[in-house]
């Protein structure tokens, strides 16, 4: 607890992937237990927290500006303490200070447990060191939301894609030994959540005293409504976990598996560790074992050394697998990574060429798939009311698609049947149902 001080009010910007998210979660969790309360904005806040993300330079550039609007509230309110958490404060160490002189401290991914000790000047002010005992921590999470949940499986990657600054900013992978990521999902059935996602750089590779189709298993049995999991590796998917995906009713039929390229020779330089037959024959296999399962997949535009041809594979690859969604984002070199040394780099301008174009594709794709599913009975969990429309409720199927209805009475939380009635690119409209079975 803070000693002889007035509570403090914390506010967090959070950018980047889930396990951002869940790590402000688990950093609100800490401060509050020392005392803090949670800012509504960033004016009424004596500390900020910026927990960042180096993905692309695009996310990095969002920060720093954000970062020069802080210096401004921190001109007005001398005693505003900056503190910067996640993968750029990982990556750029001192130099963060010297481009910000105004940041006080900083904190990176492996050590926002150290946040309160940090704020409260217990220690110096960087914690960047490699943490292996980031597995065993356990987190008082201030979760943001009362039905889904996100849990930690394993932290860190040792994949080193050739594109990517993960590996150097999380580090290592070290995975949480199954029983304490049971208790966290028990614990959670008790207070009433209905969904919890399964968090990790590459969650086929979760190794603890047991590997992720018994991990899945053993969350299974805490009777948990709903099971995801974010992000699989293709080349790490295994037979194993198909199988407990398509045997454990609980565990979503929807998978993310990112693709990268349709080109072999692209997917060689990014040192994926697979090919494309190999990715659709896991496709195929993904597709026989579990009916009606949604595929989802990450797309890079413009890898160095990618030529009209490449491009064109990636284009056919859409065409041919038909995803039901796809992130898409131009190559962003990333200091220190090997593709940013690499030689062929490709001008802007054709990237988003490609992009647009790869964008464009994809929507035909998903419209299509989406229509397939004008008519069918799906179940929902219910999310709230629609954000922009008060007669409507929101919630998604077990295929992550976003489903209206016209507002009932069932709250949030509740797992609904329902008749797809229309469907768009983002979400479909739907009409609640007296069961599953119902006939149409
Ligand atoms: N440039 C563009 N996209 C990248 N990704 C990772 N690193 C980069 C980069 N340097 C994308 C990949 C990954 C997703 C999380 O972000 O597609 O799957
Ligand atoms: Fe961004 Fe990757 Fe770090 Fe997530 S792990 S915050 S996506 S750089």
């Amino acid at each position: 607890m803070l000693h002889f001080e007035m509570k403090k009010n914390v506010f967090i910007y959070t950018y980047g992937c889930q396990m951002n998210v869940h790590d402000s979660e688990k950093m609100i969790g800490r401060l509050s237990h020392e005392g803090y309360t949670e800012a509504s904005k960033p004016e009424d806040a004596d500390v900020l927290i910026f927990n960042t993300c180096a993905i692309r330079a695009k996310a990095e550039q969002k920060f720093y500006s954000q970062l020069g609007r802080a210096k401004i509230l921190k001109k007005k309110k001398p005693g505003l303490k900056i503190a910067v958490a996640g993968c750029i404060a990982q990556d750029a160490k001192e130099r963060l200070f010297r481009r910000a002189p105004h940041v006080d401290f900083s904190v990176g991914p492996q050590n926002i447990h150290l946040i309160s000790d940090l704020l409260s000047e217990k220690i110096p002010r960087t914690s960047l060191q490699e943490n292996p005992g980031i597995g065993t921590l356990e987190y008082d999470v201030k979760r943001a939301d009362s039905i889904k949940a996100w849990i930690s499986i394993m932290y860190g990657c040792n994949n080193f894609c050739t594109y990517c600054i993960v590996p150097y900013t999380r580090g290592r992978e070290v995975s949480r030994p199954s029983s304490s990521v049971v208790s966290e999902v028990k614990d959670l059935v008790c207070k009433g959540y209905k969904e919890v996602t399964l968090l990790g750089q590459n969650v086929n590779s979760y190794r603890s005293d047991t590997d992720f189709a018994d991990l899945l298993r053993k969350v299974h049995d805490t009777g948990i409504s709903r099971i995801r999991f974010v992000t699989s590796h293709p080349r790490d998917l295994s037979h194993g976990l198909i199988r407990a995906m398509s045997e454990l009713p609980n565990v979503c039929e929807h998978i993310h598996l990112p693709l990268q390229s349709g080109s072999d020779k692209i997917l060689r330089l990014m040192n994926r560790g697979y090919d494309y037959l190999g990715y659709i024959e896991k496709i195929a296999l993904l597709r026989e074992n579990i009916p009606g399962i949604a595929v989802t997949t990450d797309i890079i535009c413009g890898f160095p050394g990618e030529n009209e041809d490449d491009y064109l594979l990636t284009v056919r690859a859409l065409e041919e697998i038909g995803f039901d969604g796809i992130f898409a984002f131009n190559f962003s070199p990333r200091k220190g990574t090997k593709a940013a040394g690499m030689n062929d780099q490709i001008p802007e301008h054709i990237k988003t060429e490609r992009l647009n174009n790869i964008l464009k594709v994809q929507e035909h794709v998903t419209l299509e798939k989406n229509k397939l599913l004008e008519g069918t009975v799906h179940e929902i969990l219910i999310e709230g009311l629609s954000e922009t429309d008060s007669t409507m409720m929101t919630g998604r199927t077990r295929t992550n698609k976003i489903v209206n209805i016209p507002v009932v009475p069932e709250p949030a939380g509740t797992l609904l049947p329902v008749l797809i009635r229309l469907a768009r690119l983002h979400s479909l409209t739907a009409e609640k149902i007296s069961s599953l079975t119902d006939l149409v």
